[in-house]
This record gives C-alpha cells, structure tokens and sequence, in this order.
C-alpha cells in the first residue's frame, strides 16, 4: 500500500462525498477506464490519483496531461511520442505518455476537446494496447490504465457528433461523478477549517483563530460555483487578511473595488461573447446575503432539501426575469455555465 503522504488526502463526511469516496475505492483496483465528471474545481485531478494510488500499480507511473492544453498535433506527439524526423524540429526519437506510463496509469485530463484523429488512436491503445510513434511503423504493445476527466456532457457531444461515441462508451467502463459543492452543505465548514489551518501553518503561525459567526453563514450561504478551488482560494485570502484573528469579512472577489477601471469597448464584446463562466467573465459573485436568509429562518424544522429546492427555483426565476429570459445571460449572472443553467432549468422544469 503507498504511504499516506502519496494519497492524496480527500476532506468531505457529506453522505454524497463518502458514496462517492467508496465509488473510487470499488473501481480502483480494477484495469478498466475510469471517466471523472465533475464540475470545475471539484476534485477531479485528486480523485485520478487516488485511483492510482488505490490499485495495484501504486508503484509505477501515474503521469496526466492537459488535453486542452495543447494544439491537436502537440497532443498527439505527447501521447504517442514521435520518431526522429517525423515533424520538423524533431530531432531524435522520444517516447510518448503511453509508452513512459506502461504498467502504470495515465491520467487525460479535459479529454472533451479532443481532435478526431486522437481519439481514434485512444480507443485503439483501449482496445488493443496498441499504438505507432509519429512517424514510426513499429507496433508498439503498453499496460495503461487510462482515467479521463471532463467538465462537459460528453454523451452531448457524442450526440451531436463532436466526440467518438464508441470512445465513451469505452472510458465509461464506471463514470465517477462529483458532487459540487453547493449540495455537500455539511463539508463547506469542515474544509473551510482545513484550508485556513493549512495557510496559518504556512504562515508559520500557530493556531487559528476561528471564523466568526456571520462569516460561517456566509460561507454555508453562497453558491461556490468554482468549487473546492475557489473555498480553497476564498480561506486562505481571508486568513492572510485576518493574521491571528477570528476571521470577520470573506473577499469572494479580489477584483472587487470602486476603483475598478472600466472595460474597453472591445473587452467588453469579448466579454459578453465569453464562455460563461470562464475567469475573465466572472460576474460579481451572485451570493444571496446570508445573514438576510438566514434572518428568514425562525428555527423551525424543515425539510432541508425541499428548502435548497425552493430557493434555487425562486433565485433561477428571478434572475431570467431580470435577465429577461436570455438564458445565456442568465447564466452569466449567476455564474454557471450556459450548461449548468439548462441543467438546472430542466431539474426544475423551467425550459420554456
Ligand atoms: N475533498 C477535498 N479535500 C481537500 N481538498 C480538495 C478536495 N477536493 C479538491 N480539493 C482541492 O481543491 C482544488 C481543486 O481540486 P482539483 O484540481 O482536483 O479539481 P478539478 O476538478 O480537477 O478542477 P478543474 O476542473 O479546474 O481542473 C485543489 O487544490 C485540491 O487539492
Ligand atoms: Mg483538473
């Protein structure tokens, strides 16, 4: 078994992260592929390396590589390694991630935007084991365990055309979905503590102070759309503001300030026709004013999920109201995605 430093360490006692966490446990051992969804910044990448670290190849290579990263041809020369002078500038023969990750695993991270050619020569290596360097002729055998990640509807994009349907059916041996976090209500705290401990000790502190009360229901009140990540970045930005104190005030946005110049007309078309959600199309945070919903609460029992339920709806009528119906803006302010949002619209029957 690895050591526990190589395990990657998971926070979350919600009942949805445990099922999840037992998920991973189930599949791990087994040689099929794994797909990893989830939205951005939930885990995706940790959860690839407990799979790793969980089977039986432990000890060998667990290498990833960014598929979105990189031009189709770069891909494919880094997957598959390449032949001396099978393109220009390559001088000498280097070996791929298949062949470096052989009896280990290979993570494929951000698979969804994967060119056609690549994803004809993964199903390959799937099925057969079997793949050629660019510009080389010998058939080249490997023992990879491939897991893949994606924040997109992969069966979508099969649908309309756009990614092998044959591959997914492939990578979806198991598909390990992640909770977001605006529904593991109960581990926001418990990682909040975790991260703010973690940056206290980094800044060789000794003990943390504490998140006052009204910082704690905002913290429980807001949606979190970049996940862990951003609760992550939120807590260590506030203990960093608040040096051996309880912490008192949370920056959901850094760039927040009345200062803030103006876009340039051209930014601003940019910006309107960004993918929604991207870093540069961030609205101001739609977070409700916890203390006010939390004032609505008077204590008495409910049902928890219903209420969740209730308030999403009335938030997501509210804003195509002010939005006036245009679901993409509707999605730029509230932060999600133009996915995430008809997600959300057909969850509760809102599609007009
Ligand atoms: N359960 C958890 N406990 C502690 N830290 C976590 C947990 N889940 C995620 N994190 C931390 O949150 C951050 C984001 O995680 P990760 O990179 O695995 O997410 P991702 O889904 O791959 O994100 P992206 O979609 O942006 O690639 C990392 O710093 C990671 O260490
Ligand atoms: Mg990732």
């Amino acid at each position: 078994m690895p050591s526990d430093e190589s395990l990657p360490r998971m926070i979350g006692e919600s009942a949805c992260f445990l099922e999840m966490q037992e998920h991973v446990s189930q599949v791990a051992p087994l040689n099929k592929p794994v797909l990893i969804v989830g939205e951005r910044g939930t885990g995706k990448e940790l959860i690839a390396s407990r799979l790793h670290y969980l089977s039986a190849r432990w000890q060998n290579n667990f290498l990833k590589i960014n598929c979105a990263a990189l031009s189709d041809a770069l891909l494919e020369a880094q997957l598959f390694g390449h032949e001396a002078g099978a393109f220009t500038g390559a001088t000498g023969q280097r070996k791929g991630l298949f062949e470096r990750a052989d009896g280990g695993t290979l993570f494929l991270d951000e698979l969804a935007n994967t060119a056609m050619p690549v994803q004809e020569k993964i199903l390959r290596v799937i099925e057969y084991g079997e793949f050629e360097r660019l510009g080389g002729n010998q058939t080249l055998k490997v023992d990879v365990r491939l897991v893949a990640a994606t924040n997109e509807d992969l069966p979508a994009l099969g649908r309309a055309g756009k990614f092998r349907e044959d591959l997914i059916d492939r990578l979806a041996f198991d598909v390990v979905t992640l909770p977001p976090l605006r529904v593991r209500k109960e581990d926001i705290l418990v990682l909040a503590e975790h991260f703010a401990i973690s940056m206290v000790k980094e800044m060789g502190e000794d003990f943390f102070a504490g998140f006052s009360e009204a910082v704690q229901r905002q913290l429980l009140g807001y949606s979190w759309p970049g996940n862990i990540r951003e609760l992550k970045n939120v807590i260590e930005r506030a203990v960093y503001q608040h040096p051996n104190k309880t912490v008192t005030r949370l920056v959901f946005n850094p760039f927040e300030s009345p200062y803030r110049p103006a876009l340039s007309p051209v930014r601003e078309m940019a910006e309107s026709t960004a993918p929604a959600g991207s870093a540069e199309a961030l609205p101001t945070p739609c977070a409700p004013a916890p203390a006010d919903r939390s004032a609505e609460w008077d204590g008495q029992a409910l049902d928890f999920r219903q209420h969740i339920q209730d308030y999403e709806t009335d938030l997501l009528r509210k804003a195509l109201e002010h939005c006036q119906f245009n679901q993409r803006k509707t999605a730029t302010h509230l932060n999600l995605s133009y996915h995430q949002l008809r997600g959300y619209l057909r969850k509760y029957d809102l599609l007009s």
